[in-house]
């Protein structure tokens, strides 16, 4: 587990791993050339599951487990602090088997306030795992809602892959009744489909749409025997502007994550009907290429170009951006 971990790190730092097209440039923004706002006053702020963000960003779940996955967290987090953020860890799993590594999932030292989610593969539930464990996933970091991650195609294509995904909807449910945490249903990188969604009674939905970092081209690079599989679907999945307008009538905290890279993708994935937006890659990336001070330079840069949307669609709040697309 903790090679797959080390791999995954390595493998997204420097390989091709994006494969396909989020959807947002089919999109245009409403645009008024009398806005009636002032750019220095829009509104970012916003609330998601209880916790106030300054900016509506998640930095998505990416790692944990390996004492390089505690930097990375760690670093992740105060940059989560400073700027408002939500933060989600990488799987819990290694951690919930062997309590040592739960240090590598704890930024409450340093991040005493963001939105903080824990991470768990659903399907873990038809292979052992249940309540007890997401109850440990969640006291383990001080978590504010756990993600449960749906991950099919990312099984089918490693060769160790927990492919029984039979009856989960009802687990989830359970679980999600049973936990005093919000649960979030989250896909990572095919796209969390309306059929799906529309089966679970969670708190939220993470679309991880097709666009973005695909894990099924991550896997290829890992194991010959099934390169073929991974590199074959990785040109399959529901776009992420797609799955946010299909899930954003279901009227639930929406996130819009999978291949949102700038402020642009961000401002068209909220006024396609997301609530706030989750990014992984690029802060992988940018850890690998300059550290904290490249996270901040990437940022500073989206949160701009974030505030130049909503001020030229004239959004003086993240409700007027709201439907300001075409
Ligand atoms: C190195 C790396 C590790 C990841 N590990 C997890 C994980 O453990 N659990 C999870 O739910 N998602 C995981 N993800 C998926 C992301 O949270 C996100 O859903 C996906 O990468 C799409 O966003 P992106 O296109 O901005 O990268 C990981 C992503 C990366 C890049």
């Amino acid at each position: 587990m903790g090679n797959r971990k080390t791999d995954h790190l390595r493998i997204c730092a420097g390989e091709l791993v994006e494969s396909g097209d989020p959807g947002f440039d089919a999109y245009k923004l409403k645009t008024k050339s009398l806005p009636d706002v002032s750019l220095n006053e829009v509104d970012t702020t916003t609330t998601f599951l209880g916790k106030r963000l300054d900016f509506p960003l998640v930095i998505e779940a990416i790692t944990g487990g390996t004492s390089e996955a505690r930097k990375i967290n760690k670093t992740l987090a105060a940059v989560a602090q400073e700027y408002g953020l939500g933060l989600g860890v990488g799987s819990q799993r290694p951690a919930i088997k062997d309590n040592k590594l739960a240090k590598t999932y704890q930024v409450r030292d340093v991040a005493e306030d963001i939105l903080l989610i824990g991470n768990l593969g659903a399907v873990q539930l038809n292979y052992g795992f249940g309540l007890e464990e997401c109850k440990a996933a969640v006291d383990m970091i001080d978590a504010d809602a756990l993600a449960l991650h749906l991950n099919p195609l990312q099984e089918a294509a490693q060769p160790e892959g927990d492919t029984n995904f039979m009856g989960l909807a009802g687990k989830i449910n359970k679980i999600a009744s049973k936990l005093k945490t919000p649960v979030i249903a989250k896909e990572v990188g095919m796209g969390l489909d309306l059929e799906s969604a529309r089966k679970l009674k969670v708190s939220a939905y993470d679309v991880g749409g097709w666009g973005g970092t695909s894990w099924s081209l991550v896997e290829s690079f890992r194991n010959k025997d099934f390169r073929r599989v991974g590199v074959t679907y990785s040109y399959t999945g529901t776009p992420t502007a797609e799955c946010i307008r299909q899930l954003c009538r279901l009227d639930k905290p929406l996130i819009g994550s999978g291949g949102v890279r700038d402020g642009l993708d961000a401002v068209k994935a909220i006024a396609l009907g997301a609530d706030v937006v989750g990014v992984a890659l690029p802060f992988l990336r940018c850890y690998y290429g300059g550290g904290e001070k490249a996270i901040r330079r990437y940022l500073d840069g989206l949160i701009r170009e974030f505030k130049v949307g909503m001020f030229i669609t004239g959004s003086k709040n993240l409700r007027q951006l709201g439907g300001r697309v075409y």
